[in-house]
């Protein structure tokens, strides 16, 4: 069964963004398409008509124009979807992205530690943190799972940032107790302390969740992560977030520093980190020991298709974790991820199901990223979907831009041609406007 979360809701508030109204060609999904299914059932494509949202949720879904008293954002020939859920990416690693030369585990202490060290001063993770969340708001994703640093301050900085956003934020202090940097590991009472705290103050408050926050296995010490382990079991609503088998040489490391460990993934699952509300970024080198016990867990893997082509890392099977009856959702896990842009994201993962011989639907990459993504982490009925009862998340596309994405629309003859060329030429230029429970927050057009 998915993780049922504490009833959180969007902001409800009396003023003149309480009624809004948005015209395009709705495109949703009402369950997960078959593998190959270009015809699926489980598409909603519902051209020119108006979302109505009162007070942060859909509440009608129309052909018709609603009322002078609704707010009115007409878009007509735009395309409408739910927000992107990003379910794995790291907020400090945005001032890494695109970084020359290197494999996982060189790349984190070359770029990425340096970075995150950074975010010990609490008014460069406050900066930080609001720039990261309205990035991600410029690129349609309106919920994501967020890795901020070691630093309790830069847990605080991004859930007061994405409450003062209304956004739907899962996030945690990173847990690192050993090889790592001396100015980014702590010891075990004080991460119990700090996570205590953190929980505490952001755990169900407006939309925020915590997820305790395993780095990965190698940067943390047995005592760390059989505390992680006891915090799960103690709050079963708290989120896990982790990696797991990214890169082979990772995969070597884990089995030298866990030796007793049938698997990498066993090394976590033996402390009690693999569960319903598990989300493990990659899973590329895992075998079908490991993808039988991640499905009967009921835990998800946070596919990172850029990422992986960016630092080499593997092939994710996307198929056979399917078959095995695992949950897939889509990631940018920037900055390794090469980009916030879960339509980059999207068309690299095909590219990376090409190269395996399968064909990656736009509806199974667009669902991963929405409702797939949101039913994964026990939120289906808040985000991911444009369904009347949801949270207003909701983005507004050109469905083309240039001269050749506009000439190949053009041409399109079929639902599933017109948008699979769409997911594979648009990127954040095509996002018009973005709303968070039915507030404009991103306006491309500032008007
Ligand atoms: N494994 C441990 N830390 C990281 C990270 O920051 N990014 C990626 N891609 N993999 C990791
Ligand atoms: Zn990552």
């Amino acid at each position: 069964m998915p993780p049922r979360l504490p009833a959180t809701s969007p902001p409800r508030r009396a003023d003149a963004a309480a009624r809004v109204a948005i015209r395009g060609d709705l495109l949703d999904f009402s369950a997960d398409p078959a593998w190959g299914d270009i015809d699926s059932p489980a598409v909603r494509f519902r051209p020119d008509h108006w979302l109505l949202a009162e007070a942060g949720r859909v509440v009608a879904v129309q052909p018709e124009p609603p009322g002078d008293d609704w707010q009115r954002h007409d878009h007509a020939g735009c395309l409408v979807l739910p927000g992107f859920v990003d379910t794995h990416v790291h907020s400090p690693q945005i001032d890494v992205i695109a970084s020359y030369g290197s494999e996982l585990l060189d790349w984190l202490t070359t770029h990425t530690f340096p970075a995150e060290a950074r975010h010990a001063d609490a008014a460069h993770a406050e900066a930080a943190a609001a720039h990261f969340l309205d990035a991600l708001l410029a690129h349609g994703t309106t919920s994501a799972l967020v890795f901020p640093t070691v630093h309790a301050g830069s847990v605080d900085a991004i859930f007061a940032a994405a409450e003062a956003r209304g956004m739907r934020v899962i996030a945690g202090k990173v847990l690192m107790d050993r090889n790592a940097p001396a100015d980014l590991v702590d010891d075990v009472a004080t991460a119990e302390r700090d996570m205590e705290a953190l929980i505490a103050r952001w755990h169900g408050r407006a939309r925020l969740a915590y997820a305790v926050t395993v780095r990965f296995a190698p940067t943390s010490s047995r005592g760390q992560l059989t505390l992680a382990g006891r915090l799960c079991r103690a709050d079963p609503s708290l989120y896990m977030q982790t990696h797991l088998a990214e890169n082979r040489a990772e995969v070597r490391w884990v089995h030298e520093l866990f030796p007793e460990a049938r698997s990498y993934l066993d090394v976590y699952a033996a402390v009690g980190l693999l569960h319903a509300r598990s989300v493990f970024a990659h899973g590329i080198w895992l075998d079908d020991a490991d993808r039988a016990a991640i499905a009967d867990a009921g835990a998800q893997i946070a596919h990172s298709p850029s990422s992986n082509l960016f630092l080499g890392s593997g092939l994710f099977g996307w198929r056979a974790a399917e078959a095995a009856g695992i949950r897939v959702s889509l990631a940018s896990d920037v900055g390794g991820g090469t980009s916030l842009s879960m339509l980059r994201n999207m068309a690299d993962a095909y590219k990376i199901q090409a190269l395996a011989g399968e064909r990656l639907t736009a509806w199974k990459a667009l669902h991963a990223a929405t409702r797939g993504a949101a039913t994964a982490l026990g939120l289906g009925a808040e985000i991911g979907s444009l369904d009347v009862g949801a949270a207003a998340d909701v983005c507004v596309w050109d469905a083309a831009v240039g001269a050749v994405a506009t000439r190949r629309a053009a041409v399109a003859r079929t639902l599933h041609e017109r948008v699979f060329a769409w997911m594979t030429l648009a990127d954040e230029r095509n996002l018009v406007k973005a709303f968070v429970a039915g507030r404009a927050h991103y306006d491309r057009d500032g008007a």
